[in-house]
């Protein structure tokens, strides 16, 4: 196991924004979390399990051990109609993406390009093109921290919802994720309903195709977190009620909304892009130029300059469209993970 002392995360979260963390360890087995969690040494420090760091904004320096996961492997079995593929939880999502379809397992291609190990994808549910990690789950494997035994949890267990699932709830800090089961159907079909996707050609339609396309609308229109540091959509498309929506509507009939069976779910990227705050900066971060719902590190930015740039968001969306924003960024802060209302009261 590598460990490093006072280590810069800045390398390992694709905010890319400087701040440290007591220890960083690389854990290649499930007895190296163990390892972590069960060290005497380091019983009174909090713990953080770290995927690819692509939904996160350190707040401040982390007085604790960050786990970085590093878990390897991936296993292919059959049934007559079915693949089904077991994955190790450090295993790269998009990596994983493209091999997969390259192999002729079928079924993956509308979450093309989503940053991030497999092991995070039952997190927040991943989802993009029309399709989330749920419709392809068949369980999660996961490290129970009370006894460390690893513990198999059907896609049902994890209570799926939209950015969503028991891991943010009742598992939360309870549990790390080893692995991932995913089934994908011998008889694939394309799903093609999404926005852009639906100009393709579904006679004869590959789902290379589909990954093809998937991937270039991604490159058109999310800053690739390499050049920009960003950690993707910062807010969640906000549901409201119906008649919330109704009223709204009435002032802004253009306003982009979707039905679902919660309510109205609204796009964020819209209500913001309303604000006129393309392009609005706090020190070093901003609100991307092409689309309203990511914030950006121009290159020097702060957690502090990113914290004060989504509370105007957040104020200026709620006093413009009575809307409660809330973030799809994790923010971890020095001990345990925080939210922005907690930090607001600081600012
Ligand atoms: P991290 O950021 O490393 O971790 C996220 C949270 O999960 C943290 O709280 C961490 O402590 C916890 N965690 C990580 N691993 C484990 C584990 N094994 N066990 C328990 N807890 C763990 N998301 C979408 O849904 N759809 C998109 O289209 C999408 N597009 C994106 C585009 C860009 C450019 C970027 C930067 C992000 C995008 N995201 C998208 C968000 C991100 O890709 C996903 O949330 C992804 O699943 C995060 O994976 P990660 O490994 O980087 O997680
Ligand atoms: N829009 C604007 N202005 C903007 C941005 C968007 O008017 O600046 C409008 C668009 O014109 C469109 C609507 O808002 O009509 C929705 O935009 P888009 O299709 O880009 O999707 P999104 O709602 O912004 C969601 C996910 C993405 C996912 C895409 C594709 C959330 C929070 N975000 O974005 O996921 O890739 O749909 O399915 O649900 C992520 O979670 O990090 C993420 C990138």
């Amino acid at each position: 196991m590598q460990i490093l002392a006072n280590a810069d995360l800045s390398r390992f979260h694709t905010f890319s924004i400087e701040q440290s963390c007591q220890y960083l360890v690389e854990v290649k087995t499930v007895d190296h979390i163990k390892d972590v969690y069960q060290n005497p040494k380091w019983s009174s420090l909090p713990k953080l399990m770290l995927g690819k760091g692509s939904n996160v904004l350190f707040t401040q320096p982390y007085q604790g051990v960050v786990l970085l996961n590093q878990l390897l492997g991936k296993t292919v079995t059959e049934t007559a109609d079915s693949w089904h593929l077991h994955i190790a939880g450090g295993e790269n999502w998009p990596d994983l993406v493209k091999w997969s379809i390259e192999q002729g397992y079928l079924g993956l291609e509308n979450l093309a390009l989503i940053p991030g190990c497999a092991g995070t994808a039952p997190i927040q549910n991943i989802g993009a093109y029309g399709v989330e990690f749920k419709d392809l789950c068949e369980y999660v494997d996961v490290l129970c921290l009370k006894n460390f035994e690893v513990k198999r949890l059907s896609a049902e267990q994890c209570e799926f919802g939209y950015r969503d699932s028991v891991f943010k709830h009742d598992l939360h800090q309870q549990v790390v994720i080893v692995a991932i089961g995913i089934k994908l159907a011998k008889n694939w079909q394309p799903n093609t309903g999404y926005g852009p996707l639906q100009t393709l050609d579904n006679n004869g339609l590959t789902a290379k195709q589909v990954f093809e396309r998937v991937c270039q609308v991604r490159i058109e229109k999310l800053p690739d977190p390499a050049k920009l540091g960003n950690a993707g959509s910062f807010f969640k498309n906000p549901i409201i009620s119906h008649q919330h929506f109704l009223k709204l509507q009435q002032t802004y009939p253009n306003m982009v909304a979707y039905s679902t069976p919660q309510g109205v779910k609204v796009a964020a990227g819209w209500l913001i892009d309303q604000c006129q705050l393309k392009g609005a900066a706090v020190g070093g971060a901003e609100v991307h130029q092409n689309q309203a719902l990511v914030l950006v590190n121009k290159g020097k930015a702060s957690s502090d300059d990113v914290v004060k740039l989504a509370a105007k968001v957040y104020c200026e969306v709620f006093k413009k469209f009575q809307i409660q924003l809330e973030h799809e960024v994790r923010f971890i802060g020095s001990h345990t993970e925080t939210n922005l209302a907690n930090l607001i009261e600081t600012l």
